[in-house]
């Protein structure tokens, strides 16, 4: 059976998770209610349990999906998609075999985000059920290091693998039709659902994704989680990433020291991020949500991938997921 049929979904099309709030289960609900596979981004437990519910209250009934961010799960996370609707989870951040095999003991199908041949060999020997693939052109925490279709096919050759996710450089169905026509079981876009009505994220970032002209990797926005991440510009990064897209060396050097601090409660991460200033080097990883000071776009990561040159609008997430998967 295909990864498609054992979800039980009508298109090829996931929404990656976006945690923090950004995708909570307005956004999950409609793109599953549309025949995509939508996904509650992690949040702290009791929230996340929540916005799973509420996932499943506005899917129809369809599949919904969990996303986990390794560095930030505790067993509250795992309990909590123990008791919602949600049969698929989607990892990224990282790989445990025993997570994955605690998610399994609920019935789980568990994806794991990978980017080279030796995490997709890791990954599947430590049990996980399918793979998204994410290519270096993807916005938000990377572990693609070159072009997704490129990723696809290296782990395809090397793994045998046809339960193979793509994620990185979808915007539309024609972008869909070659990654399917690469092999690929279906796709995962982000920065399409960021640019969505249901989408979480402050209305001035959507608009800063519309209309940029670039996009960049880089380490500004890692205190408690040193990874790379692409983001559009904004004031913090025009300040900070002149002479180095990365940031800063002694940052950087500062942000992998306080790895650690993942262990503390999300909640607190996220009330660190409205004290942050774009003349104060000290950034974190979240975003600014509907509701947050405006000032925060300029003073935290706006995450986005490629795709954010050629999307030119903010749409119901019903159209993006009929968009992506080319039916009218
Ligand atoms: C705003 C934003 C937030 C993201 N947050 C997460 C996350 O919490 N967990 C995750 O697995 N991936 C996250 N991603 C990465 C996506 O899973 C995916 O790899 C990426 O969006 C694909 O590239 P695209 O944005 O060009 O579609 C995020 C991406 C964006 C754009």
């Amino acid at each position: 059976m295909g990864l498609i049929e054992r979800i039980g979904i009508e298109h090829p099309v996931v929404q990656a998770g976006m945690g923090g709030g950004i995708a909570t289960g307005t956004l999950a609900g409609a793109v599953s209610a549309a025949g995509g596979l939508g996904t509650v981004g992690i949040l702290p437990p009791k929230q996340f349990e929540a916005e799973l519910e509420v996932a499943h209250e506005q899917s129809a009934g369809r599949p919904i999906a969990a996303n986990l961010l390794v560095p930030f799960t505790t067993r509250a996370h795992v309990d909590a998609i123990a008791r919602s609707k949600a049969r698929v989870v989607t990892l990224h951040g990282g790989f445990e075999s025993r997570l994955v095999h605690r998610l399994q003991e609920d019935r789980v199908c568990v994806l794991a985000t990978v980017g080279t041949v030796d995490e997709a060999r890791q990954a599947l020997a430590g049990g996980a059920n399918g793979l998204v693939v994410q290519g270096i052109e993807a916005g938000g925490h990377l572990v693609g290091v070159e072009p997704a279709l490129e990723a696809l096919q290296r782990i395809h050759d090397a793994t045998g693998s046809n339960y193979l996710l793509v994620a990185g450089g979808i915007a539309n169905a024609d972008d869909t039709r070659r990654a399917l026509d690469a092999g690929a079981a279906a796709v995962v876009a982000g920065t399409r659902f960021l640019l969505t009505h249901e989408c979480r994220a402050h209305e001035t970032y959507k608009q800063r994704v519309i209309t940029a002209d670039r996009t960049f990797e880089t380490m500004l926005f890692s205190m408690g989680w040193p990874m790379r991440h692409r983001v559009i510009p904004n004031a913090a990064t025009d300040r900070w990433c002149r002479d180095d897209p990365r940031g800063p060396g002694a940052i950087r050097r500062l942000a992998s020291w306080t790895g650690g601090m993942r262990h503390l409660p999300m909640a607190i991460a996220d009330r660190f991020a409205v004290t942050q200033r774009p003349a104060i080097p000290f950034f974190g990883p979240a975003s600014p949500l509907v509701g947050m000071p405006e000032r925060l776009v300029d003073a935290t990561a706006l995450y986005a991938g490629e795709t954010a040159l050629r999307i030119g609008s903010v749409v119901p997430a019903a159209v993006a997921v009929r968009e992506l998967a080319g039916v009218p």
